[in-house]
């Protein structure tokens, strides 16, 4: 019994994902970038999605709600804390509560931040997280809705997740979030061997996603806020938590 996934490009560097249980074949989008891409998946997979997990309300994640529950009749759950913000919302979640899609279950983890009321989904059978905009491969999403405090408990609550969990995130950006790591953890070696990865990756053509929790711990800026050479190398030895986080969150935003 597993989750099957299909992963693949909306827009111009969104990920539209399927999400199948493989036992009912009850199937679910993660989020609605873009309608085209969405059917052409449907199309090839045979998969039929009964609802959208939605994480939160940006345009390039609720693009389509609408077109796809008219055309499947399907259910839209999302972030209970924007709601208002959500085209076409059937079921209100909040952290703790729980989705099924067939006989997997996903915990709602609330991960604020990027936006104010964003989710994240776990599936902890499925050893699977699909965290959107805010965790990244090597990245976090900007912080539009909240400050860093707020961004960094969220991010605290999907390290705590299992190493081994396997993360889906909204986008690809892992090449120009790479180059950015590089800039404040340059001695990291894993980093510079996945960065060698990711370049051969892209060059062609591929996903750099998904990735791992221990993957992400391990050459992640953004959840290496304790690392002793990062915060050398950023001259704040002794600083909070959530001031190392604030410092590689606003370089990353002028980089
Ligand atoms: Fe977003």
């Amino acid at each position: 019994m597993t989750l099957e996934i299909e992963q693949f490009m909306c827009r111009s560097d969104n990920f539209g994902i399927l999400a199948r249980d493989s036992e009912t074949g009850e199937t679910a989008l993660i989020d609605a970038p873009e309608e085209r891409p969405i059917l052409e998946a449907v199309e090839r997979t045979g998969w039929t999605p009964t609802m959208i997990l939605t994480t939160h309300h940006h345009g390039d994640h609720v693009a389509a709600n609408l077109a796809l529950k008219e055309r499947f009749k399907l259910a839209i759950v999302g972030p209970a804390a924007e709601a208002d913000k959500i085209p076409g919302i059937d079921r209100r979640v909040k952290e703790g509560d729980t989705v099924r899609v067939g006989r997997q279950e996903a915990q709602v983890i609330e991960t604020p931040g990027h936006t104010a009321g964003h989710i994240s989904y776990h599936f902890a059978d499925a050893g699977i997280a699909f965290t959107a905009d805010t965790l990244f491969a090597l990245g976090c999403g900007r912080l539009f809705e909240a400050k860093p405090p707020v961004m960094l408990s969220s991010l605290k609550k999907l390290a705590a997740l299992p190493l081994e969990t396997v993360i889906y995130c909204g986008h690809e950006y892992t090449k120009a979030n790479a180059r950015f790591a590089l800039t404040v953890d340059p001695t990291n070696s894993a980093l510079k061997e996945r960065a060698k990865r990711i370049e051969a990756l892209r060059s062609e053509g591929k996903p750099t996603l998904p990735t791992t929790l221990a993957d992400e711990m391990a050459t992640n800026p953004f959840l290496r806020w304790h690392d002793p050479v990062i915060r050398r190398n950023l001259g704040m030895e002794e600083a909070s938590d959530e001031a190392v986080f604030a410092e590689i969150r606003k370089r990353k935003d002028l980089f």
